[in-house]
């Protein structure tokens, strides 16, 4: 059975956990500094498993030790915002628990991929990659999924229809400047721009960039877990499984989209090893800029980590 540890046994990384042991794909490590927190977790869901109907196996703990040999570890550790502040304001506190928890995952499980969610996601994602020193295809920000599945559910809900048939693909930063391009999304392969009216699309974009901001709004102690996690859980998956999933992840660019040492939203294939390919799409003029435009505020953010 493969291994995935999820460091921060919080919102995020608990439901993770969950999912990923509903998938049956994994033995499952939580992580958590805070004592017991990770435990109780592990131990209630353990408890559910004979339910489920799964034999896999979920384990907590406050020590890296019962990670080491992981395929993959889940980086959740970190603040979440509270109403008020933006994803940027997390920016030093998480800067350096990301720091530590890389430092020591990566020395139990030199062997492993990263997928890291902890906000400002991008910057988080350079963070890790500096920190470890691995290759880029080894370190993947998670973002993209979750942005482009609160678009999909919007435009499932507009229109009536299944979610099976709707396909959006929400690039750059994970900020309310990302870039959810209408042009190449579809339902049920008529273009976004045809299926919907001007007006009701502005609204679905604008609904998709606040997205976040407005699940903080209303739950006011935390942000968003469900789908979060279930778009950590699929990237998961992809790779265990060796899908070739194609989704938006934020990895570090070395020339694609114009773009160089930056954590970015691109679309990329997910598979054994991490991501395998960049896809690059044709971008009219428009889009180009916006996405120049969210990664010239990621760069503020990756600037002020002072590496
Ligand atoms: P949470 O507060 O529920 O959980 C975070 C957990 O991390 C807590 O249990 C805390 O004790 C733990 N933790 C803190 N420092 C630690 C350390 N040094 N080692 C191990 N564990 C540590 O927060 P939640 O909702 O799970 O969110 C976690 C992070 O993920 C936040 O930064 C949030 O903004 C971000 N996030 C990012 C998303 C994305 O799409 N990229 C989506 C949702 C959340
Ligand atoms: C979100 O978009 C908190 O970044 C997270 O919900």
């Amino acid at each position: 059975m493969a291994k995935v540890s999820i460091i921060g046994a919080g919102q995020t990384g608990a439901t993770t956990a969950l999912w990923l042991a509903q998938r049956e794909i994994a033995d499952i490590v939580l992580v958590d500094i805070v004592e017991g927190k990770a435990q109780g977790k592990s131990l209630d869901m353990t408890e559910a498993m004979p339910v489920i109907g799964s034999d896999v196996r979920v384990i907590g703990s406050n020590s890296y030790d019962k990670t080491a040999g992981s395929d993959i570890v889940v980086i959740t550790a970190g603040l979440s915002r509270k109403p008020g502040m933006s994803r940027d304001d997390l920016l030093d506190t998480n800067g350096g628990i990301v720091r530590s928890v890389i430092s020591e995952s990566l020395e139990a499980s030199p062997g492993a991929i990263f997928i890291i969610l902890t906000n400002p996601l991008d910057a988080m994602s350079y963070l890790a990659m500096k920190v470890s020193g691995l290759s880029r295809e080894r370190v993947i920000g998670q973002a993209g999924i979750l942005d482009s599945t609160r678009m999909r559910s919007f435009v499932a809900l507009e229109l009536g229809v299944s979610v099976h048939n709707v396909h959006c693909y929400v690039l750059g930063g994970h900020g309310d400047d990302m870039v959810p391009l209408t042009r190449h999304s579809n339902v049920a392969g008529v273009p976004l721009i045809d299926a919907l009216p001007p007006d009701r699309l502005e609204a679905i974009v604008e609904r998709t960039r606040k997205g976040g901001g407005e699940i903080v709004g209303l739950l006011k102690t935390g942000s968003a877990y469900y789908a979060p996690a279930a778009a950590l859980a699929q990237m998961v998956e992809a790779i265990l499984l060796d899908r070739n999933l194609i989704i938006p992840a934020s990895v570090y660019l070395q020339g694609e989209y114009g773009q160089s040492d930056i954590c970015f939203g691109v679309p990329a294939k997910l598979g054994r090893g991490g991501f395998k390919e960049i896809i690059e799409y044709d971008l009219n003029q428009a889009e180009q800029q916006a996405l120049e435009r969210s990664a010239s505020h990621v760069r503020e953010l990756i600037g002020a980590l002072n590496l």
